[in-house]
């Protein structure tokens, strides 16, 4: 299939706001597909929001099929961040002096084990943990959830909504799980559960409560579902996958029993994740992890296991992304409230240019009235989702993601029987200018089409014909 192109590529920067005008100099020569925009002069360099943390992507610059370097337009933080350069500066501190945790006398070893141990108290500090709660470092949310389905008591009945990511869905098994039906409301999230909890009479229940939909980016009412899961004697854990990053949580204020979330949505992408909360599941269950570490005594006949987080977490843990979490952390939480004006500022100015887009279609689950972490997902009439971000990109600079976002009972049900959508989600690297640019760039694509000609390949999907950019991006080691 072959989506014809128009003649004259657009002059594409008509953002008033870009650092990097379009302004009727002669196309740079194609350039490496990745550079920094540092070497561009000053009037040009993407403005920067003092009042927000940084991140290291902040001067990313990338090239267009137009022969331009435009900086990188990032709607793509539910996916993953780029690291916030205190990220990088506390795993910078880091390296000099790492070494093994809780295994040797020598000091970079010592320093190591008391940062490691001091990320779990910051983490804890930034979800509201309660003093006895326990904080388990994982790999992501889905190793952090995983776990927690590994604790949970026999005789235990799960309740998840079927829109739920499939990490907070699928860990529980399918005879130990109730789905409940995607809700049209906040409303009806909680009637929906109220009626499971009363109609079950499992020894033990555990709700399993979506902090953010990341499809749709609308924030659950999690403290009205707590308050529902407790009235049946139910426990909660928050897959706070795409709400850590966005607001503020306060377990012992909610009266949730876990939260789940993941260093890599939370600009700190070094391979650590995190699960926090009762420690009585924990103590209860088998090593999630058995070997060193796990273990408080090995005989012949008998294993004594350690209790609290060390019995989940055996082998050498990742003290690097444990650290750079907590700085994450730390960090995030000095800046709740300005990212949260900022994202709402963003997310507001992005919602209503889509809407006045003919063609385009916004996605919500609960309703255009649920507050929402900044994310904004939609289709395009005629256009196949993933052909609209690969032109977003090529011709604009700007990510977005498309597909089904690892909710397919979700999508199935908002968008149709294996229909998928372009996601477009809002963090620190965004700019005022990249929304511009993103709602130029889906006018002008339903307007007059894309300015390439784009072809369609089954294994390789959607690529630009006459691409003059090198695209290989040597390895950095
Ligand atoms: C709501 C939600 N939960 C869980 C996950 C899984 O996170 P991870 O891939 O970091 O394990 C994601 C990832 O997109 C998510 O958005």
């Amino acid at each position: 299939m072959t989506v014809q192109a128009t003649n004259t590529p657009h002059d594409i920067d008509t953002d008033q706001s870009s650092p990097i005008p379009n302004d009727g100099a002669a196309p740079r020569a194609p350039r490496a597909a990745l550079s920094v925009v540092r070497d561009l002069p000053p009037h040009r360099l993407p403005q920067v929001e003092a009042h927000l943390p940084l991140t290291v992507a902040h001067e990313l610059g990338v090239p267009t099929v137009h022969r331009t370097v435009v900086d990188a337009a990032n709607f793509d933080h539910g996916a993953t961040t780029p690291a916030l350069v205190s990220v990088r500066d506390a795993v910078d501190a880091t390296l000099p002096t790492y070494g093994s945790v809780h295994r040797g006398a020598g000091l970079p070893s010592r320093v190591t084990t008391g940062w490691f141990e001091q990320a779990r108290v910051t983490v804890g500090e930034f979800v509201g943990a309660r003093p006895d709660d326990e904080v388990v470092f994982t790999r992501n949310t889905t190793d952090a959830l995983a776990l927690l389905a590994h604790c949970v008591p026999r005789g235990t009945q799960v309740f998840a909504w079927e829109s739920a990511h499939h990490a907070a869905l699928l860990p529980w098994g399918r005879r130990h799980c109730t789905r409940l039906a995607v809700p049209n409301s906040a409303a009806d999230a909680v009637e929906l559960l109220r009626s499971a909890l009363a109609a079950s009479d499992a020894r033990g229940k555990l709700v399993v409560i979506t902090g953010a939909c990341n499809v749709t980016g609308e924030v659950w009412p999690v403290r009205e579902l707590i308050a529902a899961a407790r009235e049946h004697g139910a426990r909660t854990v928050i897959d706070a996958a795409q709400l850590a990053p966005h607001r503020e949580i306060d377990l012992a204020d909610l009266g949730a029993d876990w939260v789940a979330f993941s260093g890599h949505k939370l600009y700190a992408p070094y391979g650590a994740g995190v699960l926090v909360g009762r420690r009585d599941w924990l103590d209860l269950a088998s090593p999630y992890l058995p070997g060193g570490g796990a273990t408080a005594r090995v005989r012949h006949q008998h294993i004594t296991w350690q209790s609290g987080a060390a019995r989940h977490e055996g082998g050498t843990p990742n003290a690097v992304g444990a650290i750079a979490l907590a700085a994450a952390c730390a960090t995030l939480r000095r800046h709740h409230e300005e990212i949260e004006r900022h994202e709402s500022a963003l997310f507001d100015q992005l919602r209503a240019g889509l809407r006045e887009i003919p063609g385009v279609r916004l996605v919500t689950v609960l309703g255009d009235d649920r507050p929402n972490v900044g994310v904004v997902t939609f289709t395009v009439a005629g256009y196949d989702p993933s052909l609209v971000s690969l032109v977003l990109s090529d011709e604009y600079g700007i990510s977005v993601r498309d597909g089904r976002f690892c909710a397919h009972l979700l999508c199935d049900n908002i968008l149709g029987d294996g229909s998928s959508a372009v996601r477009a989600s809002i963090g620190l690297a965004t700019r005022a200018h990249h929304v511009g640019r993103l709602l130029d760039g889906v006018r002008r694509l339903v307007e007059s089409g894309p300015t390439l000609d784009y072809t369609y390949d089954e294994s390789t999907g959607w690529t630009a014909a006459d691409d003059p950019r090198d695209l290989s991006a040597p390895c950095p080691w």
